[in-house]
């Protein structure tokens, strides 16, 4: 096995799942391997949601790989790089409690030797909107890396993407059916805190005021989705009211869409979004709704 592959002990005794640094040492992990791989893609920092998607990965893969790379491309200027959560260790303990069979953990020589690539994955015009009107460059950011993650992991089968990013979610469907990438995307539904608030590797910034505040986000999905019988106009006024009670929190934006982020149906699946920053830390949430003819 490569010096760079280590093998991490655990509490009693038995090895646990190996740290891959870099492609060759990923490549042996995964020559001793056989059946369906899936990958669930992070930035570290792990929670529940993270322990969702393992588990959805270990019910259908064969071999887990989970990957740990916190992806400057998809940083803007001004935005958290620096104070992105980083926990390793408590990271590799919780891929071992998930039965993960390996972490690639790469530094960004391994991913971009040659500093910021000059070709990457334009995500096309749902890139620019909402989330992407914001924070310009960040799905260009996001689908090179998974595009990078995707070719140096193999024949993946499968990858887990929470439905919490969802426009992220979206838009790597795309690029797999755009860039003919065989590999099934498998959406899991956001894992929320008992209040509502959605897991978030940036809900650690928020005091103990804000966090209080945080919740008109999901409150105001909540309030869409329970007139959505009354049509999206409905959906948007009655979110709208909630948000309006919080003056804490600056809404970017709340957007009704289709599941594809398409214009909004008048009637039928359609999808309730929200940004807003709470202090200084931004978050996004989103659900599911059924719109009836208003
Ligand atoms: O969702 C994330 O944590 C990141 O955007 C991802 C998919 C790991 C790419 O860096």
């Amino acid at each position: 096995m490569s010096e760079l592959v280590t093998q991490l002990p655990i509490g009693n005794g038995i090895a646990g799942a190996p740290v891959a640094r870099d492609r060759a040492a990923l490549a042996t992990v995964l020559s001793q391997r056989s059946g369906p791989v899936g990958v669930v893609m992070t930035m570290g920092a792990l929670h529940e949601g993270h322990a969702a998607l393992i588990r959805t990965a270990r019910a259908r893969c064969e071999t887990v790989v989970v990957t740990i790379f916190v992806n400057p491309m998809q940083f803007g200027v001004g935005e958290d790089l620096d104070k992105y959560p980083r926990t390793f260790e408590a990271d590799v303990a919780r891929c071992r409690d998930e039965g993960v069979d390996v972490i690639f953990a790469p530094t960004q020589q391994v991913i971009y030797p040659n500093g910021d690539p000059q070709v990457t994955v334009h995500p096309g015009q749902l890139g620019d909107e909402l989330e992407g009107a914001t924070r310009p460059g960040h799905f260009a950011g996001v689908l090179t890396v998974v595009c990078k993650l995707l070719h140096t992991v193999g024949q993946v089968d499968a990858a887990f993407f929470g439905e919490k990013d969802y426009q992220q979610l979206v838009l790597v469907r795309q690029l797999v059916a755009d860039l003919d990438i065989d590999t099934e995307i498998v959406a899991v539904s956001t894992v929320r805190e008992g209040d509502g608030l959605a897991l978030s590797s940036r809900n650690r910034f928020l005091s103990t005021v804000d966090r209080q505040a945080a919740l008109s986000l999901s409150r105001a999905l909540l309030a869409g989705l329970h007139v959505a019988d009354a049509g999206g106009e409905a959906v948007l006024e009655a979110g709208r009211a909630v948000l309006a009670t919080e003056p804490a929190v600056q809404v970017d934006y709340l957007h009704l869409a289709a599941p594809d982020l398409g214009p909004a149906p008048s009637a039928g699946p359609a999808r309730l979004l929200i940004a807003a920053k709470v202090g200084s830390t931004r978050l996004i949430d989103n659900i599911a709704v059924n719109l009836g003819r208003a």
